[in-house]
């Protein structure tokens, strides 16, 4: 579990890395992302913390979803405020049903990580929200792009558990 969401969280600051590079500076949309962007640091340095105490080895994708994630901000930035938006947006919903399912495979057990990933989860939720506020469904072809977004989120958990 540490494993695969330390990668998600690693994944979402580089998205959002992607889309600041692209966005102008202090656009309202470059202002949301830069918020965002700061909550996904606190939750990846706090997997990191959690994973050196335990002896949890990261993904070793890393250099993968690097790249990935900032290609796709990048690009999601470069269509359009609007498709930045939809990235966020469907990222967001698949990471909240990822982190729903955790919890529901924790139980009572390990109420630290629960309470983070409850946490996390709250903060994403406000993501997937703010995101479809700031026009995330005016962006151009957004049932295809978001579909295309959610399936690349899915093919990487799967990826970021196994190996
Ligand atoms: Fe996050
Ligand atoms: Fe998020």
């Amino acid at each position: 579990m540490l494993r695969v969401n330390q990668a998600g969280e690693y994944g979402a600051t580089r998205i959002y890395e992607g889309q600041l590079a692209v966005l102008r500076r202090n656009s309202p949309a470059a202002k949301l992302v830069a918020r965002m962007a700061g909550q996904e640091k606190a939750h990846l340095d706090r997997f990191d913390a959690l994973m050196s105490e335990r002896g949890v080895r990261p993904t070793l994708l890393q250099p993968v979803w690097h790249a990935a994630g900032f290609a796709l901000g990048a690009a999601t930035a470069l269509m359009s405020e609007e498709a930045a938006m939809a990235c966020t947006e469907a990222v967001e919903t698949e990471i909240d049903r990822h982190y729903a399912r955790q919890l529901a495979d924790l139980g009572g057990n390990d109420p630290e990580l629960a309470a983070d990933i409850e946490a996390f989860r709250a903060d994403e939720i406000e993501h997937r929200d703010v995101a479809r506020d700031a026009g995330a469904a005016r962006a151009p072809a957004y049932p295809l792009l978001t579909a295309a977004i959610r399936a690349g989120c899915r093919l990487a958990i799967g990826l970021s558990k196994r190996i």
